[in-house]
């Protein structure tokens, strides 16, 4: 896929021991550093999913967000992320697939989540959180797995995050110049497709067949035989 001639995501590093959210530090810094600055933290004391859910965050993961500058503010930002998660995924031998709109997932579990946020004209943040070697909570653990636990070995941690640097480049690259070639292979990733899904957005659900993933990022949704196009947005959505 990507020959990695010019380098955008990872231009720049900062490498953090602590923050309370590489998101947040990058949002901080975003208008004074160049696009694919890249701020790594070991541990976060204040992760964040959508909707001000906490991600658990201990060390031995990759929590990253890196700030890029498209000329406008594209929700189909998010699924860079998950392509370059799904990519890296498969260079260490796991396969895994996109949960629409915001996840990725390995054998039935959460293993990564992916974050963006956004000031219209100025940067997008896009922060990205993969379990590698760290413990996922307790609570978690039906719905959560790791690298680590997946391969039954633990994995170098700069190795894991040179490979997904790698995939996020790439794909950026083809999102600034061919989008529909993101969305292309989002859909072959998109393992809810086929499925009955409960979508959740504040009091409202609506539970159908999850159909397809259309080339403007929205869900297409066959409830009861009516096709209903879901935008990405803050909505839930849940296996049924
Ligand atoms: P949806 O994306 O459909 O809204 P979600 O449960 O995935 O549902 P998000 O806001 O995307 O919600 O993600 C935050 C959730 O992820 C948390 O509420 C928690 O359940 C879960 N979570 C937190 N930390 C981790 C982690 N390190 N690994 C996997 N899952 C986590
Ligand atoms: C989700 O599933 O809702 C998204 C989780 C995103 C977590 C990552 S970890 C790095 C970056 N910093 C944060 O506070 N959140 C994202």
């Amino acid at each position: 896929m990507a020959e990695g001639r010019e380098t955008t995501v990872g231009i720049r590093v900062i490498s953090l021991e602590e923050v309370d959210s590489t998101n947040e530090y990058a949002r901080r810094i975003a208008s004074d550093v160049p696009e694919g600055t890249v701020v790594l933290a070991k541990r976060q004391t204040a992760g964040k999913g959508r909707k001000g859910r906490s991600w658990a965050s201990p060390e031995g993961g990759i929590w990253m967000s890196v700030v890029l500058k498209p000329s406008g503010v594209d929700p189909r930002l998010v699924f860079v992320g998950a392509l370059a998660v799904t990519d890296t995924l498969s260079d260490f031998g796991i396969s895994s697939g996109i949960k629409w709109p915001n996840d990725v997932w390995a054998a039935g579990k959460k293993i990564a989540g992916i974050l963006t946020e956004g000031k219209a004209g100025e940067y997008v943040v896009l922060g990205i959180g993969l379990n590698v070697n760290n413990p996922v909570p307790p609570e978690l653990r039906w719905d959560a797995v790791s690298m680590m636990e997946l391969t039954g070995t633990s994995l170098p941690l700069d190795r894991v995050l040179e490979r997904l640097l790698f995939h996020l480049n790439g794909w950026y690259r083809v999102f600034r110049e061919r989008p529909e070639l993101v969305m292309a292979k989002v859909r072959e990733r998109t393992f809810i497709l086929g499925r009955i899904v409960k979508v959740v957005e504040d009091d409202n659900a609506l539970i159908g067949r999850a159909v397809d993933v259309l080339d403007d990022g929205s869900l297409l949704l066959d409830v009861g035989g009516q096709l209903r196009r879901i935008l990405y947005g803050d909505v839930s959505l849940r296996i049924v």
